[in-house]
């Protein structure tokens, strides 16, 4: 299943268009190369008339029929009488105001397609893990909303979601985990959702309260909430980042404090691994320079949990390296990580299970900054 958006040009920065491929699988075409080829088997179509030029109009008009099989959206502003024209000229569409709330956007679309995230799932996935896997998938649908119209993080999901994780990782192991989450389309929920079972696995090998491990599973899910404010044009980009788009990535823990401040429901502890887990003990990190006395145990472990996925994920732009050689990069990072925490941790990781399902089933979503 897949949908394709269609703009002229890059997608306009104030469009909600950009943030359905978080919803589902998505391709972003050009407005004058729609075509049998470009479309392919897509289900849906959605059209951002916004900043349209009459150039790049003509041409879909002309490229009409390859989309004119399946249902289309047109994405205006009623205000603005010449978007309304204009959708209407194309051809057979659904005008969406632009204004909609993502939430109704993507249950419009939903209600055309029909797409269910689990379908993609191995069968071999047990249930336990299964059902967790469709919670804390839940959970980040929810939170890419909050992340966009500043409505509230749905607390008790999260924390279902931790729970069920961490229940599922007690029965199942992380193999399963694994095998369910790099099934997923999106790049960011594959990181999120694997960040979240390796640091739900560490806390639980480390010897943590069951209410610290769910804590982290939590902190893993939500960590990278303030990449849901980058352009997935720089978030998905298939080749290696400019300096200036590496940039705006680093923005995201900054990103995180904006959306997370407001968001009094959130435990301070949960919101601390969002923003600071890209701090290093010796004060070289971001987004504050924080030095090891104001690091907190459950932000170091996220950090070592999120550099590692980072470092073992496969990408469009870089092959994951071997669980052991990722190791070998955590102790390299010296006084940057919590040592005696990454000793640990390689004990756990290199424990024979571990160790080969990860090189097994091949690591997954995420760039390399976590
Ligand atoms: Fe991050
Ligand atoms: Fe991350």
């Amino acid at each position: 299943m897949e949908i394709v958006l269609i703009s002229d040009g890059p997608l306009p920065l104030d469009s909600p268009v950009r943030k359905l491929p978080f919803f589902f699988p998505a391709r972003l075409v050009d407005m004058a190369k729609v075509s049998k080829r470009t479309v392919g088997a897509a289900q849906v179509a959605v059209v951002e008339l916004l900043d349209a030029t009459d150039a790049g109009l003509t041409a879909l008009k002309n490229s009409w029929d390859t989309i004119a099989e399946i249902p289309v959206f047109c994405l205006v502003s009623r205000k603005n009488r010449r978007e309304v024209i204009q959708a209407s000229a194309l051809g057979k569409t659904e005008p969406l105001e632009r204004d909609t709330p993502l939430s109704l956007l993507v249950r419009t679309i939903k209600s055309k397609v029909g797409f269910d995230p689990m379908a993609t799932v191995p069968r071999s996935v047990p249930s336990k893990t299964l059902e967790a896997y469709r919670k804390g998938n839940a959970f980040l649908e929810s939170m890419v909303l909050s992340a966009t119209d500043g409505s509230n993080i749905q607390i008790n999901l999260m924390n279902e979601s931790a729970k069920e994780i961490l229940a599922a990782l007690s029965l199942d192991g992380i193999g399963p985990w694994m095998e369910a989450v790099q099934s997923h389309h999106s790049g960011t929920y594959c990181h999120s959702l694997m960040v979240c079972g390796i640091a739900g696995l560490f806390a639980r090998h480390l010897g943590w309260k069951e209410a610290d491990c769910v804590e982290v599973i939590a902190g893993g899910l939500l960590h990278d909430i303030g990449k849901m404010r980058i352009p997935l044009t720089i978030l998905d980009k298939a080749d290696k980042l400019t300096p200036e788009e590496r940039a705006i990535i680093d923005k995201h823990p900054q990103f995180g404090r904006e959306i997370l401040k407001p968001r009094l429901e959130v435990a301070i502890d949960i919101k601390k691994m969002a923003i600071q887990h890209h701090e290093f003990l010796d004060g070289s990190g971001y987004p504050d320079g924080l030095k090891a006395s104001r690091i907190s145990p459950k932000v170091r472990l996220m950090t070592i949990c999120d550099i590692f996925t980072a470092l073992t994920e496969t990408r469009a732009y870089k092959e994951g390296l071997p669980a052991r050689v990722a190791i070998d990069t955590l102790k390299q990072m010296g006084r940057k990580l919590d040592q005696d925490m990454v000793d640990q941790f390689a004990r756990m990781v290199l424990d024979r299970g571990f160790g080969e399902v990860s090189r097994a089933t091949g690591p997954v979503g995420g760039r390399a900054a976590g």
